[in-house]
Formats: C-alpha cells, structure tokens, sequence
C-alpha cells in the first residue's frame, strides 16, 4: 500500500497540535511539515525520501541510533507476555523490578529508590512533591521553595515549566508559579566580568545563589535544580569549579540538590552520568530520553537513602504514598530501558562519546573558532554548540528579528543534516545518537560549514555584519 502523502501533510495541517511550533504558519501551509518514516544508525529518512543526518537523536533521546531490533524485540516480547499491569497497592512487574535494581546501582550518589514516569518534566514534577513530602514529614512546611537557573530547562508541565528559565516557556502560560525562584546563568562567555577567571566567576555565582537563599530564608529554600551541563538554554557546560562552589552553598543552607540527568545521563557527556564527570552529589536524579533512548516513553525520579528514609516514615502519619499514575513503571518502557541499557554497556557508548566526542569539539573549534560570525564553540562529549554573533569584537548579539539561529539550522537540514537552533540567542546544538563514528562527524561538520556561509554571505549582503 503507497501513501498519499499529500493527503497526510493535510490531515496533519488539521488535526495535530505540535509543540514548539509556529501554529497558524502550520496550519495555514506556510510551513512544511517533516514526516519522518524511517530511521537506521544516526540517520532518518523523510517522506520526501530525503536522508538527513540527526544531529540531535531526535530531541536528545535516540542514544543508540534508529532502528536496533533488539529493544524493539524486547518490547514486543514483553507486549506478549505481560503488556500492562500497574505499580499501585505493592502490584509489580519483573522488567521495573530489574531496572529500578539496575538504576540504583549505576546512578550517581548513594541512592535508594525509583519512582518511575512518563517524560523528563513529569519526574521533575515528582522530584518537586518529593521534596515538598520530605519538607512536611520533617516538620519544616515553610522550607518549599525550590531554585533554578535562568536558562536552565526542566519541561513544560506546570511545575517544570516553571521551574525552566526560558521567558518563552512562561509568557501567556502564567508561569512561574509562586515557590520557584530563578539564579545565575553559569556562563563564562557572556556572564564574566572583565578579567574575571573562570573559578572567580564560578564562585561569583554560588555567592549570587548564596545572596539568593538569604534574602528568601534559608528555612524557606527546600531545594536546588540544575542540568549538570546546562541543556536547551544554551548548551552550556559549566565552568571551572562551579558545581563545587554551589553544592558547598547547598550544603550550609540544607537545601537538597536535584541533579537533571535527562540529556546528560547515560554516557552523553563520555561518563556514566554528568554528576560524575563534575564531582555532583546529588540527593534526588531525574533521568529519561537515553533511558529508552526514546524507543518507549520512560522517566524516573531517582531518590536517596537520606530522602528515602525520611519519605518512608510519611507511611505512620499518613497512610500510601499518594501520588503515582496509571503508567508508573510500565512493564513496555521498563522492558524497552533494560535492552537499551545492554546496548549501551555492551557497546560502551560512553566511551565512544568520550573518543567521537572529542572528535567532534575538535572539529567544531578548528572549523568555527575563527568564523567572523562565531562567538563561542563549546561543549564535551557529545553535546556542542556553536554560538553565533553579529560583532565578535564587541561580543553583541544579533537583532532576533534576523532569526540567524533558525535560518542556519534551516539551511542544515536543506544540506541534510538536522542540527537545532536552540532558543535563547543565536545558537546551533550538537546532541548527535552515541553510536557516531568519526566518518559521521566529518560529515556533520562539513554540511554545518556549508549553511554557516552560505547564511554568512547572506547577511554580510544584507549589511547585518560587523565590517
Ligand atoms: C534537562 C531536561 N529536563 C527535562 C526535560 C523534559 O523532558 P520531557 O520533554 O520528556 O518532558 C528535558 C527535555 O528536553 C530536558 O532537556
């Protein structure tokens, strides 16, 4: 059976309601849809049969590339067997069981228990109630507020859009709500004072944090949220010294730290979790996308021994932990993150993210650094960004009217590589599937070259150059 395209473009047009996505430009046609149809390796096919190289495994999830027959075996295999029972009243199945005994083991920190979700801000949302069951149980009810950073990104639901720093998450959503509190960017590049090291910025931001916690109270501060390497803000990798810093703060105040392992856990960054590349001892870990790498939805809310045995003493005053979902620990996900998870250890995709990575930096810097319309290369592993500017010298930012970020990921895919123009500034992210090889990142860099100029001759044309 051949399918109407066409006529599925249209339907699409009708009925879809698409994130992050321009809705009348959509609906009206003045945006083309993509419907992806195929995927093998770190490359998907449209239905255009256009073959583009996916620079950013989806949305950062497809760590062991499109297409392993493996994982999509072991859901089936469970599908058959047991496809759903819940997690309610002591229920249970055997893949959650295993997983939640492997996640334990591999996580970072001293951790305890495993409560499972749907999506990296549903687990936020949990690790927020945890937090505020663990505050209540130890008769602290002021302790509640919970900070982030600007520019820090947790999901889109109530409480982790609020929790994100993105001002395009919160404008007409009525968000932040009440008990969340925004600190510094942790970044170098724009944030430095002139002559400021890396660490005297580092320690600038954990004496802002510390500025913060005493202005709210420190008895009103429950906790800390932050991506080890802060993600869809900007890709930012933190600089020397910072996680030190802050969790000192953390510490003298007792405020828990959530570490955000959705992006960095799972070998992205060459270590097992981004906690353990920047020393990070966290009390609670949110994880998802590289935990399925997105062939089944799955998050979970990692919870520590220390959180774990205040949590269980709720149970005398207030009977069942009372919160959960109809799909807590679902028996297709958790059966989908064990196989991922072989292929991820047997494979060693965190070490091939720490050699191809690397690769890949280098390749970036060597390519880009000079670039009149370049103003910061960075990353690690396999995480990258190229951050665009309209006077190096002067380090100013382009007018966003000029959309330079969207027209140069635009004119990647046109060269068929999908690269994401990430939403504050004018920057290119790298989050390309754990399995690339150097071949790939040759290629990568090359097409992102191409789109570079050829924006680059465009707007020097348009005047919109520093001469
Ligand atoms: C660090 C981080 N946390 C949480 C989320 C939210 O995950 P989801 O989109 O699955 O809700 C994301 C998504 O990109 C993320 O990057």
């Amino acid at each position: 059976m051949t399918t109407d395209f066409a006529a599925l473009e249209e339907m699409d047009r009708r009925t879809v309601l698409h994130p992050f996505t321009p809705l009348k430009d959509f609906a009206g046609g003045r945006m083309a849809p993509r419907i992806v149809e195929t995927g093998k390796g770190v490359r998907i096919t449209d239905h255009r049969g256009k073959e583009l190289i996916d620079g950013f495994a989806g949305l950062y999830c497809v760590n062991i590339g499109y297409g392993r027959s493996e994982v999509a075996d072991a859901i089936a295999e469970q599908a058959r067997k047991l496809a759903y029972y819940h997690t309610y009243a002591g229920h249970s199945n055997e893949p959650a069981i295993r997983l939640a005994d492997r996640l334990v083991r591999m996580a970072p920190g001293k951790m305890s228990r495993v409560f499972y979700g749907l999506s990296g801000s549903d687990a936020n949302e949990t690790q927020v109630k945890l937090v505020w069951y663990y505050n209540n149980l130890l008769g602290r009810p002021a302790k509640k507020k919970i900070i982030a950073r600007h520019r820090g990104y947790h999901g889109g639901s109530v409480m982790s859009g609020s929790l994100t720093g993105l001002p395009i998450f919160h404008a007409a959503f009525d968000l932040p709500v009440a008990p969340v509190r925004h600190t510094t960017t942790p970044h170098y590049y724009w944030g430095a004072e002139a002559g400021e090291s890396e660490r005297d910025f580092s320690r600038r931001c954990a004496a802002e944090l510390e500025r913060m916690i005493l202005d709210e109270g420190p008895d009103t501060v429950a906790a800390f949220i932050g991506e080890p390497v802060l993600g869809t803000g900007g890709i930012i990798p933190p600089p020397d010294g910072y996680w030190e810093a802050i969790q000192a703060v953390l510490r003298r105040y007792d405020v828990l730290l959530i570490a955000d392992e959705v992006v960095c856990g799972f070998g992205r960054l060459g270590s097992p979790f981004g906690s353990h590349h920047y020393g990070i001892e966290p009390d609670l870990v949110t994880v998802a996308k590289g935990l399925t790498s997105a062939y089944a939805p799955l998050s979970a809310a990692i919870v520590s021994e220390t959180v774990w045995t205040v949590l269980e003493q709720g149970t005398d005053r207030l009977g069942p932990f009372a919160h959960g979902y109809t799909y807590t620990a679902h028996p297709l996900g958790t059966a989908a993150a064990m196989a991922n998870l072989d292929i991820v250890e047997r494979e060693d995709l965190a070490g091939n993210a720490r050699t191809v990575g690397a690769y890949l930096q280098q390749r970036l810097h060597e390519t880009f650094d000079d670039h009149p319309m370049v103003g910061e290369v960075r990353g690690v592993g396999l995480l990258a960004a190229i951050e665009f500017v309209a006077d190096r010298g002067r380090k100013q930012r382009f007018d966003p009217s000029l959309k330079v970020g969207a027209k140069i990921s635009a004119a990647c895919a046109e060269a068929g590589l999908i690269a994401r123009a990430l939403p504050h500034g004018d920057i290119l992210g790298f989050a390309p599937p754990l399995v690339l090889t150097t071949a790939d990142v040759d290629a990568i860099v090359e097409r992102t070259k191409g789109a570079v100029d050829a924006v680059t001759a465009t707007l020097a044309r348009d005047g919109a150059l520093a001469a």
